[in-house]
Order: structure tokens, then C-alpha cells, then sequence
């Protein structure tokens, strides 16, 4: 449910309609901005955490569904150590200073991906944010830490088999692998935005994007502002979708 009323998503030139009801983001180009300032990688990393507060917002709202954001992937690991840490700190950080508003929000956390292999401190501070806001009814804020799509597919689909085995059967279908992946139950990705001109999917919700739209904006991601999120969901507005169907007679 929007916050937003019609008149006002309209007077932003956009379709209340046509909205995308997941959006997933690849936060890419926190170090490049930093570079290009002369400033550590650790304080690209920090202006892309303020970035937050102000796409998420806009997400709930517009009355996006889902909203995911890819914060740490499997390969993130191989990042030096330094720089790991500072990606550590500030996500507890983050969930720290912004859970009260976020649920005051009715946001919905949940973390996509092997999440227990971090450190217990990180752990225990996403543990609490999705637990606070496991009853919330607005946005579902998907943050993507220690995830790879390759390795949450074959999650699912041994956690699927293992139920079919158990229940006698040599199959699986389409729904009960979805229903092991960690967006279960959400829609599937309409728009997917990743910033810093880079056109890679890394990894990310393979199966969900499936039929997505992407977009690659130029800005790093520390620049894409709440105006540049409002002109990717304008353009993607204006793409028309077939999902392998022919153009409806107008
Ligand atoms: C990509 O930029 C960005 C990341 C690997 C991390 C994204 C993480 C955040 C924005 C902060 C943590 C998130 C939360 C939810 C608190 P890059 O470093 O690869 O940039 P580059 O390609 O320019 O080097």
C-alpha cells in the first residue's frame, strides 16, 4: 500500500499502475565516488549507507512491494580484510541508528542469503531488526548479505528434494523450488538498477529477474539520488513488457 496518493505519484510523473512491485538494486561505484574525491574506499562505502534512508522511503511510499538491495556478496569476501571490517561496522551501524524508523515505517527486514556465517555482533544486530519488524505489513526491505543467486538456487533445490524424497516422489516443481528461495512468497523482480554505468548481473536473484527490466545509470551510487530513482522508474515505465507474449493492440 502506497503512503503516497495517486495525485501525488502522478504530479512525479508516474502511473500508480504501472509501478514495479520488486525493485532490486546493485549498489555498485562506492569506491570509485571515493576515488574520484581522494577520499578512502571506506568513505564511498559510508556516503552509499546515507543513500538508504532516501530510496527506501520513496519505495514505501510509492507502494513498491519488495525492495532488495545487494550489500554484501559471496565474493565480497575476497575484499581486504580492512575494508570488510568497514563494511561490517557499518552495517551494524546502520541497523543500529535506523531500526526505530524503519519500523515506525512499517518496514519489513529480512537478510537474503547465508547471513550465519558472519560475526556474531552482526548477526545478533540483523537477527533483532528482523525479528522487531516480523510483523510489519509495508515495504519488504530484501538486504542481500553473504549471497550468491547460483548458491541460494541449489538451496532450494536440495531443500525442495529433500522434501519430495521424503514424501516418495523423484520430482520437483517450479513452485517448490520458489518456495525455498529467499524471496518465497514475494513477487518476482520487475526492475533491476545497477549504478556506475557496469552492466553485469554479479550473481544476484537469477531466477527472480527472470523476467526483469534492467537499468544501468551512470551515477555512482553514493549520486543516485531520490531524483535519479524517480527517472529509473519513469523510464521503466515507458519500456513495454511481453514476458515472451506479443505488444496488446492499442
Ligand atoms: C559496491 O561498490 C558496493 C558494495 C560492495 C557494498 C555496498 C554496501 C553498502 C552501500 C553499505 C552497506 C549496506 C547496508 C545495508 C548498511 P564498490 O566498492 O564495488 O565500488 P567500486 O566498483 O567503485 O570499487
Amino acid at each position: 500500500m502506497a503512503n503516497y496518493s495517486e495525485e501525488q505519484i502522478r504530479s512525479l510523473g508516474l502511473n500508480s499502475a504501472l509501478l514495479p512491485k520488486h525493485v532490486a538494486v546493485i549498489m555498485d561505484g562506492n569506491g570509485r565516488w571515493a576515488k574520484q574525491r581522494h577520499l578512502p574506499r571506506s568513505a564511498g562505502h559510508r556516503a552509499g549507507v546515507d543513500r538508504l534512508r532516501g530510496i527506501i522511503r520513496l519505495s514505501s511510499d510509492l507502494g513498491v512491494a519488495s525492495l532488495t538491495l545487494y550489500a554484501f556478496s559471496t565474493e565480497n569476501w575476497k575484499r581486504p580484510s580492512d575494508e570488510v571490517g568497514t563494511l561490517m561496522a557499518l552495517l551494524i551501524e546502520y541497523f543500529t541508528k535506523e531500526i526505530d524508523e524503519l519500523f515506525s515505517n512499517n518496514v519489513r527486514i529480512r537478510i537474503i542469503g547465508a547471513y550465519e556465517e558472519f560475526a556474531a555482533p552482526v548477526r545478533s544486530v540483523i537477527e533483532r531488526a528482523m525479528k522487531r519488524t516480523q510483523a510489519n505489513t509495508g515495504l519488504n526491505l530484501n538486504i542481500a548479505l553473504n549471497y550468491g543467486s547460483r548458491a541460494e538456487i541449489l538451496r532450494a533445490a536440495n531443500l525442495a528434494m529433500r522434501q519430495a524424497i521424503s514424501d516418495g516422489r523423484s520430482e520437483i516443481t517450479a513452485q517448490e523450488l520458489e518456495n525455498y528461495l529467499y524471496t518465497a512468497g514475494q513477487p518476482e523482480v520487475d526492475l533491476l538498477i545497477r549504478t556506475s554505468g557496469e552492466m553485469r548481473i554479479s550473481n544476484f536473484l537469477l531466477y527472480q529477474c527472470s523476467y526483469a527490466e534492467f537499468l544501468f545509470p551512470e551515477e555512482y551510487w553514493p549520486d543516485f539520488t531520490d531524483e535519479a530513482y524517480l527517472e529509473a522508474l519513469r523510464t521503466y515505465q515507458k519500456r513495454s513488457r511481453r514476458f515472451g507474449g506479443l505488444e496488446e493492440e492499442a
